[in-house]
């Protein structure tokens, strides 16, 4: 029983944790709407036991009598649910504009989100990198967001930087992102997207200002040659291999691959396929081994490596910080 309300607590604080602007606005719409329903139902529950109990068989014997019509109890509930109706609307509208406010004139950095099956690709087209599945944003700033989508509707969704909002092929649609304070906050792609949908989770990181400057310094880097024989090749292996049709790395002239993740700075991601696994040397090895038992449907297919060729391979994935 003790585990039952530790879980609960854990749930309902992680339900309504918040470090926007835009959550907090979310969440007092959430609170205002419970409040009113939980008054509701109050009063239908109450006269619901109220009329089970007077009006009980056996106290009166007997049909009761038949009341067919009542002007005034009519109009009180239409008028009631009215001014309800309104109410909701009214905040809701005040809540949305409150959350996307406009932003063109700001003058902001605009990230670039394309969602795809299934994983997530975002460029920083100001700063001029590319990368993926991760998002590092710079805290209490606001940021644009261009969100959209390389094959079916995908929906981004990271709870407690505020609202979803869905990533559609052919159109573009935008969301603001603010973090108060630094941390890591997850979220999942939350459109069911074909077989993997569940494999499409998001990590922002929100930072300190000095420590994104840096991080943004280190993904400017193009990616470095590999000095050891067996990341050097690996190198030539991920040129022959055709990997480098769909992967980017930078300085190695991909630049248009973009069919899979940007890989110029894999290893310093903390997970690989959309946060299924983490960065390790024995996951990418599992995973160039057999794409499909791992993420089935994935567009990464196996490569019939042998032993010498996915160690070449990993090596110089696992080089490249
Ligand atoms: Cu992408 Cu669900």
């Amino acid at each position: 029983m003790g585990r039952f309300f530790e879980t609960l607590r854990h749930f309902i604080a992680n339900m309504f944790a918040s470090s926007s602007p835009g959550e907090d606005y979310i969440n007092k719409l959430f609170y205002f709407f419970l409040i009113l329903c939980v008054v509701i139902l109050a009063v239908v529950l109450a006269m619901v036991l109220t009329g089970v109990i007077r009006f009980r068989a056996g106290k009166r014997p007997g049909e009761p009598e038949q009341i067919t019509g009542n002007r005034v109890i009519e109009i009180v509930w239409t008028v009631i649910p009215f001014i309800l109706v309104t109410l909701f609307f009214f905040f809701t509208i005040r809540y949305m504009r409150a959350i996307n406010q406009p932003m063109a004139a700001s003058g902001e950095d605009t990230i670039r989100i394309i969602a795809h099956q299934w994983w997530w690709e975002m460029q920083y087209p100001k700063l001029g990198f590319y990368t993926a599945n991760e998002l590092h944003i710079p805290a209490g700033q606001n940021l644009l967001m261009k969100i959209e989508s390389a094959d079916v509707i995908h929906d981004w969704w990271v709870p407690q930087l505020g609202p979803k909002i869905d990533a559609i092929p052919g159109r573009i649609n935008f969301i603001s992102i603010h973090s108060r304070n630094p941390g890591e906050f997850r979220g999942a792609c939350s459109e069911y997207c074909g077989a993997q949908h569940a494999h499409m989770l998001i990590l922002v990181v929100a930072q300190e200002k000095d420590e994104y400057n840096s991080w943004v310094k280190s993904q400017q880097k193009v990616a470095e040659l590999p000095s050891d024989s067996t990341g050097k090749k690996g190198y030539q292996l991920f040129n022959e291999k055709a990997c480098i049709k769909c992967h980017n790395i930078s300085g190695t002239g991909s630049e248009e691959a973009r069919v899979g993740p940007d890989l110029t700075h894999l290893s310093s991601r903390k997970t690989i396929l959309s946060g299924m696994m983490l960065t390790t040397k024995e996951n990418i090895t599992s995973w160039l081994n057999n794409p499909q038992k791992i993420k089935e449907g994935a567009h990464m297919p196996d490569f019939m490596l042998n032993t010498d060729e996915t160690t070449a391979l990993v090596t110089y994935l696992e080089g490249l910080k």
